[in-house]
């Protein structure tokens, strides 16, 4: 077993400048840390860091931040173009896309860069760690670290082992999550953890209404919100999390059950996703976006 600190002095590297990486790398920042975003497409992560100064301009208008934070957290964020210009971070959470090989190609290349040291963490949503952590040469370096969309607002993470796991890497992720501000519970290696495991038939049987059609998008929604006292209905929720990407968690957790009928993905969805409209971040998914209220789209 090997000792791990991860406090405010260790430099972070978020892989991925999407929803969940922005997220992450704000997070971060807000907690103290020197952070460095990267994501594979150029420009991606300037623009990710542009989104993230206008949310933290919105907190400082709002009065929950102090402009003289917002710009110490802005000063800590650094977008970066090359992955090599990681080197010198003692911890990477990788947020890139919801697929296992680009996942361990992406690891292996961290691996080289950021040296030995370093603590590496994936926030997949569905994917088995140990499978992740597959062809590394240190896997037991490499730990879950699954988030909840926006990640700057849930307060839960899941800390999930895989087999190589070292377990001492488990009260040191337990310890930085709380700094971060987060509540913590480990999770088993099994497919979709454990929230994304429940919540698999609240989209399924969502998209199974609609197939049929029992009840439309919106409704559905509305009655779950208003009667079922959830936050947002299933529709509302694929739209916020990416429709891609739920379709992609689904996929995953249906392949690693066998194939269990009950995971199966939804037609609808994969249309959506194929049409590319992912959800609120492409401007239509199940609703269309831009104006104050959504519009029901189907
Ligand atoms: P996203 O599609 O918004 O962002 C992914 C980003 O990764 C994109 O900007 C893309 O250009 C970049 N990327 C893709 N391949 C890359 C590579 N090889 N190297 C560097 N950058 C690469 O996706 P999102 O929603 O941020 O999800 C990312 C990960 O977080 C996925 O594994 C997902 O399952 C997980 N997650 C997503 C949640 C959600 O609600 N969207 C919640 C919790 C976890």
């Amino acid at each position: 077993m090997d000792s791990f600190s991860l406090d405010a002095t260790t430099r972070v590297a978020v892989i991925g400048a999407g929803s969940m990486g922005a997220g992450i790398a704000q997070l971060a920042a807000q907690a103290g840390h020197t952070v460095r975003l990267f994501d594979v497409h150029p420009g991606a992560a300037a623009r990710a860091l542009e989104r993230i100064a206008r949310d933290l301009d919105g907190a400082v208008q709002r009065g929950r931040m102090a402009a003289g934070e917002r710009d110490a957290v802005r000063a800590r964020l650094v977008a970066v173009e090359r992955l090599e210009a990681l080197e010198g971070c003692g911890l990477a959470v990788e947020a890139i896309v919801e697929k296992l090989e680009p996942k361990q190609a992406l690891f292996r290349q961290l691996e080289e860069v950021l040296g030995e040291h370093a603590v590496l963490a994936t926030n997949t949503s569905s994917i088995s760690v140990t499978a992740v952590a597959q062809g590394l040469k240190r896997p037991q370096r490499l730990i879950g670290w699954h988030f909840f969309n926006p990640a700057t607002r849930m307060k839960l993470v899941e800390i999930i082992r895989g087999v190589e796991t070292d377990p001492a890497l488990v009260p040191a992720l337990h310890a930085l999550s709380k700094a971060w501000g987060k509540t913590a519970v480990d999770a088993p290696n099994a497919p979709g953890f454990i929230v994304n495991r429940v919540a698999r038939p609240y989209y399924a049987e969502g998209l199974r209404l609609l197939a049929e059609r029992i009840a439309p998008v919106a409704a559905i929604d509305r009655l779950l919100r208003e009667a079922g006292g959830f936050a947002m209905g299933p529709f509302e929720l694929m739209d916020l999390i990416g429709v891609e990407v739920n379709l992609s968690v689904t996929e995953s957790v249906f392949q690693a059950t066998a194939f269990d009928a009950r995971f199966a993905p939804s037609l609808i969805q994969q249309e959506l996703a194929r049409s590319g409209r992912f959800g609120r971040k492409s401007g239509q998914g199940f609703y269309r976006y831009g104006a104050d209220v959504p519009a029901p789209r189907v």
